[in-house]
């Protein structure tokens, strides 16, 4: 019989995270010891298999840079981003949900139900519109909702230099009421960066990259924390299997015919009041 004891030696690493000045770095770490070791024994996990996983996460870093981040990837089909942002929903708010790579600051400003078209393509049109609350259901005025989509061709205008730069994207105000208005294109679905060891795992794992038709909104209003989610379209395909999980329920819209003669949906958005918006950690440059 093995002397080797697998419980001494997590208490051991355990015991080197216990001096931990900061609370919340101590319980991070240890936590994540006890259910690394947890899954490492319940699966049985062989020396190659763990040089192999140190290998696809060499290969997820190598990938990274600006332009592209595949830990961000791999963190999304695993279901943790959505865990995380849907999960730390605050009561009563709109559910949270990921940003994804696309996203870029300074889309210009757009009038209300001004179009965020910037290139006809024969696209059908279509109209987003709703209030904007805080939790309580008191209008908020002033509300900006930076909203950003993909094209017909499944590309976003920062993936696609024949694009112009802010095709499909705009920064919108609520007006007095906390009403927003905007006018874009029926969104598509797309695939998810799959070329990079992200995508050779849900291949092997017989996943696809497939996301459902979604529209992404930023909202912000000053004394409220902000807050990121998309609208999906009922009629899309991958609302049961989106490949990063972004999907809900309380997040599928409709788009019906509208007095304009074109197909309008309605989305109202509501946001938690603070006295002050948390700091972003970085243990990292410490
Ligand atoms: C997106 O919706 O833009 C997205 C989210 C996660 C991964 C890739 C794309
Ligand atoms: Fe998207």
């Amino acid at each position: 019989m093995s002397a080797f004891d697998p419980q001494r030696l997590r208490e051991d690493v355990l015991a080197t995270f216990a001096g931990t000045p900061d609370d919340r770095l101590r319980e991070l770490m240890q936590v994540l010891v006890t259910h690394v070791h947890a899954f490492a024994e319940e699966v049985g996990l062989s020396s190659s298999e763990r040089r192999l996983a140190v290998r696809f996460l060499t290969a997820v870093g190598q990938i990274s840079g600006d332009a592209r981040q595949e830990f961000e990837l791999l963190s999304d089909v695993l279901g943790l981003s959505s865990l995380v942002e849907g999960g730390g929903t605050p009561a009563g708010a709109t559910t949270q949900t990921l940003t994804g790579p696309f996203y870029a600051p300074g889309s210009p400003a757009r009038g209300f139900g001004e179009s965020m078209v910037e290139r006809d393509d024969g696209d059908p049109p279509v109209i987003l519109r709703g209030r904007v609350t805080d939790t309580d259901g008191a209008p908020l005025p002033g509300a900006t909702l930076d909203v950003w989509q993909n094209a017909s061709n499944r590309l976003y205008a920062i993936q696609d230099p024949e694009q112009p730069q802010f095709n499909l994207r705009g920064r919108y105000a609520s007006d007095e009421n906390g009403l927003y208005e905007l006018r874009t294109i029926r969104p598509v679905p797309y695939t998810i960066p799959s070329d990079g060891p992200v995508g050779t795992l849900l291949a092997r794992t017989g996943r696809h990259p497939w996301r459902a038709a979604h529209i992404h909104l930023l909202v912000s209003c000053p004394g409220h924390l902000p807050l990121t989610t998309e609208v999906f379209d009922s009629e899309s395909d991958h609302l049961a299997s989106d490949a990063v999980f972004g999907v809900a329920p309380e997040l599928i819209v409709r788009f019906a015919p509208g007095a304009e003669g074109v197909d309008c949906a309605t989305f109202d958005i509501a946001l938690t009041k603070v006295s002050s918006a948390p700091a972003e950690l970085d243990y990292i440059s410490e």
